[in-house]
């Protein structure tokens, strides 16, 4: 009796004890994953998502780097808190102490990615070529046919009244020149193809002074291809305005500077592009002597660097980043194309907005250049809004669904309010 009663106790307190154990480890990952999402994300990526400014710290333990060493963790902690004493320039000193650091790392080895489901960008294209080619090739077959059809036809016809046959080649040209002799079909003709040249002006008049591919000089030679493409920086840690307000906003020189205290480029052009960063401070970033001081930064002189926009709507409308970004999920690129493929921004031609693999999978496809009115009314009229995923809808989803006129309707800008002329003209 005893005996089971003590046994009682013990797996209580065992109980008890494992489960304070889970608590302080999932709390310990929690404030790692706090100090991980503000501080190291700026250079490395979401264990698994790859290498970004810094590697991926996915199983970061058995790295070359630490994986020899009698103790990992320490090496690790002492690794973060001062990298240049492994001879490491590009990653600042974390101020952080070791128990942050353990949390960190704890934080690192429990994490699992988000599974997201995603269009390959050879999927998209398979499906456009497809779509426009087949439409085309099934025109022209049963074109052939039908001519092959009718010649048999017209051949039947007159062997039972045992007149010569023709070829399918004589059939044709027999028919162009009744066609030709006959001034009726010819005017129509005539006429059809004049409309068509007339709307081919048209459209290329209407197109003057619009921006698309607009990308004017600017006072740095920045590079979006070596930032947001091969290192992978996310377009919000520059345009963070873009998801909570209505404009999406250049950076300020501070936000270059997160990373540009260390990284001074390597060869001496971009050693020089880097130095109008540090000279905005007024640095002189070949001045061995000077280093960028966060604590200082009150005292520097600071001249901004001048950025030109590209885009701008004029004042009579109104455009916000953050509804359509954050409220309406849409990508950067489905309005601003393959920014990370290019140098300084640009406007975004219509052509490549409808090759955007988002585009193509949300069906939006634009017919008229980009920024214009016409635009934005394209993709309210397309843009099926997707209100499962999103707060913002859910009342108001339910009353639209119940109501007769949207039943089964696909759900568009364009139905809530997305057409109304003061929705965006002040
Ligand atoms: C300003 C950019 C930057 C920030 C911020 C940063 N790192 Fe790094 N980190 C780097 C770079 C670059 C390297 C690679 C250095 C090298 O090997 O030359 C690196 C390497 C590392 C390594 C070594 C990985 C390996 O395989 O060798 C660890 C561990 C690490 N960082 C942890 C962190 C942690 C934890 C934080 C946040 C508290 C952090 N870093 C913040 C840029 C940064
Ligand atoms: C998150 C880190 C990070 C931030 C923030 C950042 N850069 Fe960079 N930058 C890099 C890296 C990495 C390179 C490539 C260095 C290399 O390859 O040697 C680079 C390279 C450059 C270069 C040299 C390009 C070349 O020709 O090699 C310029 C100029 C530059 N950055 C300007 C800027 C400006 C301006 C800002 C602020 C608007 C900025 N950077 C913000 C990480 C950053
Ligand atoms: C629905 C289309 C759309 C989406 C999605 C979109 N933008 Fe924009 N963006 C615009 C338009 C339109 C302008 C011009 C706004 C103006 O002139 O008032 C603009 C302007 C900008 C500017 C210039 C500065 C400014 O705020 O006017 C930047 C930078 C920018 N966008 C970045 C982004 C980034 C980064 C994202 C993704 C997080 C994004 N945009 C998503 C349409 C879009
Ligand atoms: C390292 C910082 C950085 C990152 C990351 C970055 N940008 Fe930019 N972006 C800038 C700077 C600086 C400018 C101003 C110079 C220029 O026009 O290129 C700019 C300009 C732009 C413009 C034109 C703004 C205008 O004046 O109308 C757009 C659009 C834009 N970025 C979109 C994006 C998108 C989309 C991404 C992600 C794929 C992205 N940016 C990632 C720094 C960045
Ligand atoms: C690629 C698609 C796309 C483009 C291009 C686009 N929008 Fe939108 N827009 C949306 C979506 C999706 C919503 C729904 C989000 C919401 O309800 O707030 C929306 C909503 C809006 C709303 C709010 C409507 C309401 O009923 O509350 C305004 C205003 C607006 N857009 C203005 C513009 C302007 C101005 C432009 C052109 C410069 C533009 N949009 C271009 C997709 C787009
Ligand atoms: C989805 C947003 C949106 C809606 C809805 C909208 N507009 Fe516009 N409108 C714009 C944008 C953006 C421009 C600027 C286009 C440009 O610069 O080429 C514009 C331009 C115009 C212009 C030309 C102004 C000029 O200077 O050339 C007129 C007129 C106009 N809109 C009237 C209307 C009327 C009337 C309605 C309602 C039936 C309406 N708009 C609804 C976005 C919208």
């Amino acid at each position: 009796m005893i005996l089971l009663k003590k046994l009682k106790v013990r797996l209580l307190f065992l109980t008890v004890l494992s489960s304070l154990c889970f608590i302080s480890i999932s709390q310990d990952a929690s404030e790692g994953e706090q100090i991980f999402q503000t501080t190291c994300i700026a250079c490395h990526n979401l264990p698994g998502g790859g290498k970004l400014v810094g590697p991926d710290l996915k199983d970061v333990l058995t790295h070359d780097r630490f994986v020899n060493e009698e103790d990992q963790v320490g090496t690790l902690i002492k690794y973060v808190q001062n990298p240049s004493d492994f001879g490491v320039t590009l990653m600042p000193s974390q101020l952080l102490d070791a128990d942050e650091i353990k949390s960190v790392l704890e934080f690192i080895n429990t994490y699992v990615p988000e599974e997201t489901e995603e269009l390959t960008t050879e999927e998209v294209e398979t499906e456009q070529v497809m779509s426009s080619n087949s439409m085309l090739i099934i025109a022209i077959v049963i074109l052939f046919i039908l001519i092959f059809a009718l010649t048999s036809i017209k051949n039947t016809l007159k062997k039972t009244q045992d007149q010569p046959t023709e070829t399918v080649s004589e059939s044709i040209i027999k028919f162009c020149k009744a066609y030709w002799a006959n001034y009726k079909a010819v005017l129509i003709t005539s006429f059809i193809v004049f409309i068509i040249i007339l709307k081919f002006a048209f459209d290329t008049m209407m197109g003057v002074g619009l921006v698309e591919k607009y990308q004017p000089e600017q006072p740095i030679e920045f590079s979006h291809k070596i930032h947001a493409g091969d290192n992978g920086i996310d377009c919000n840690y520059c345009h963070s305005s873009a998801r909570s307000s209505k404009t999406a906003a250049v950076p300020s020189a501070n936000v270059c500077m997160n990373c540009h205290t260390n990284i001074k480029g390597n060869t001496d052009d971009a050693k020089a592009e880097i130095g109008k960063i540090w000279k905005s401070f007024g640095l002189d970033i070949n001045d061995e002597e000077q280093i960028f001081d966060w604590d200082k930064i009150d005292t520097y002189e600071q001249n901004p660097i001048e950025w030109i926009r590209v885009h701008n709507l004029p004042d009579l409308t109104y455009f916000n980043h953050s509804q359509h970004v954050t409220v309406g999920g849409l990508e950067c690129q489905q309005c601003h194309g393959d920014m990370e493929e290019k140098t300084l921004g640009q406007v975004a031609t219509m052509e490549e907005l409808n090759s955007q693999k988002f585009n193509v999978a949300g069906e939006i496809k634009f017919k008229h250049p980009t920024l214009t009115m016409g635009w934005c009314i394209d993709c309210h009229r397309q843009k099926e809004i997707d209100m499962g995923s999103n707060e913002y809808y859910t009342e108001m989803h339910e009353k639209l669904k119940s109501h007769p006129k949207y039943k089964n309707k696909k759900i568009t800008p364009a139905l809530i309010g997305g057409m109304e002329c003061g929705k965006c003209h002040y």
